[in-house]
């Protein structure tokens, strides 16, 4: 079973970060980490093995958390290619969605369950507030 562990950073951004973890192998991927120390407790908290990070875009509010999550656990931030998929679990993935707009690296993830659609970490493509912004790569 895939869990997923959201971290909602109260700020005027509103960010978002997410902890993919798989239960039976207790392996876990971080999407955009704005603020390190609580993903850091909460994967110590329940012996998670943290794999690699991944951002939707290189804004610092989706990425200001990459260098001490990943010193923490001496684990990479990943890019993924175009329709690159992770495997989480026999069942699971995570395929990478270019999604050009907010910025022009910007991508999307799809969590997929036997390879259908079934969630999307959408970044700032669509923000909670409204839609994201096209500042045209900025
Ligand atoms: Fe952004």
């Amino acid at each position: 079973m895939i869990l997923v562990k959201t971290f909602f950073a109260e700020n005027p951004l509103r960010n978002y970060s997410y902890l993919i973890s798989e239960s039976e192998s207790g392996e876990a991927w971080a999407i955009d980490p704005f603020e390190a120390s609580p993903l850091v407790e909460y994967i110590k908290k329940n012996g998670l093995v943290l794999k690699g990070i991944l951002n939707t875009h290189q804004h610092w509010d989706h990425v200001q958390g990459n260098t001490p999550l990943g010193q923490a656990f001496d684990v990479p931030v990943r890019r993924l290619k175009n329709s690159d998929a992770l495997r989480l679990s026999e069942e699971y993935t995570l395929e990478a969605l270019d999604t050009p707009g907010h910025t022009l690296d910007h991508q999307a993830f799809v969590w997929k369950i036997k390879g259908e659609p079934h969630a999307l970490f959408s970044g700032d493509t669509l923000c909670n507030s409204g839609v994201g912004n096209c500042r045209g790569g900025r």
